[in-house]
C-alpha cells in the first residue's frame, strides 16, 4: 500500500510523531509499504485564497508551492495518516493550512481514503475529531481516530509519550490492523 504521513507539530520526533512511527511499524509488520513523510512545519505551504479556480476542472491548485508534492502523494495513497498535537483544540496551524488547501482534491480525489488520525493533546481533541467524523460519510473515508492524552491534571505535567506505552500498542495495533485490509 501506500501511505501519505502528514505531521503537523513543529516539534520533530515529539509526542505525534512517536505515535505516527509506532503506527507504521504495525503496519509494516504486513509487508513493505511505500511511505511518504511530509513535515509541513518545513515545507513552504501558502493559505488558500479561496479562489475557486479548483473548481474548474482540472480541479488543479493554481499555488506552485510544497502542496504539489501532497497532492501527489495524496492521490496516490490508500491511508492518509493525519499526525498533530491540539493547539487551542484543533489541529496545528501548519495542518490546517493543508486541510484548507485540500479543497482541490475535495471536487475529485479525496474520497475513498483510509484516514488514521492520530492526536495528541491535553485537555481537549473533540473538535478536530468531530471535524473528521462529519466529513468521513461524505467522502467515504473509512476513518480511524487514536487520541493520546499527554498530560497529568493532578500534577500539571506533560506527559512524554515515552511514558505512555499502552497507547504507543494501541498506535501499533491500528497499524497492524490497518495492514490486513
Ligand atoms: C501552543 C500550544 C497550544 C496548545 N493547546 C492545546 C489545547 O488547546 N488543547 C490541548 O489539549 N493541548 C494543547 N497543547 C498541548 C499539546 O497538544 C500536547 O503537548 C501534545 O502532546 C504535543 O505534541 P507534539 O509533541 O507532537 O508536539 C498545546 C501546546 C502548545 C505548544
Amino acid at each position: 500500500m501506500k501511505v501519505t504521513v502528514l505531521h503537523g507539530s513543529p516539534r520533530r520526533g515529539k509526542n505525534s510523531d512517536t505515535l505516527a512511527e509506532r503506527f507504521l511499524e504495525g503496519l509494516n509488520l504486513s509487508g513493505k509499504h511505500v511511505v511518504e513523510h511530509f513535515h509541513i512545519n518545513e515545507l513552504q505551504i501558502a493559505p488558500c485564497q479561496g479562489c475557486l479556480s479548483c473548481s474548474d476542472p482540472p480541479h488543479n491548485c493554481k499555488i506552485q508551492d510544497d502542496m504539489q508534492g501532497i497532492y501527489n502523494a495524496y492521490r496516490a495513497s490508500d491511508i492518509i495518516v493525519w499526525a498533530s498535537p491540539m493547539y487551542w483544540g484543533y489541529l496545528t496551524a501548519q495542518l490546517k493550512l493543508v486541510q484548507d488547501r485540500m479543497e482541490a482534491l475535495a471536487w475529485s480525489g479525496f474520497e475513498n481514503k483510509t484516514f488514521a488520525v492520530l492526536f495528541t493533546y491535553r485537555h481537549h481533541y473533540q473538535s478536530a475529531a468531530g471535524m473528521f467524523k462529519r466529513i468521513a460519510p461524505h467522502f467515504k473515508i473509512d476513518l480511524h481516530i487514536l487520541e493520546c492524552c499527554t498530560y497529568d491534571p493532578e500534577t500539571s505535567r506533560d506527559i512524554p509519550i515515552d511514558e505512555l506505552p499502552e497507547k504507543l500498542d494501541e498506535a501499533y495495533s491500528l497499524g497492524v490492523e490497518l495492514g490486513k485490509v
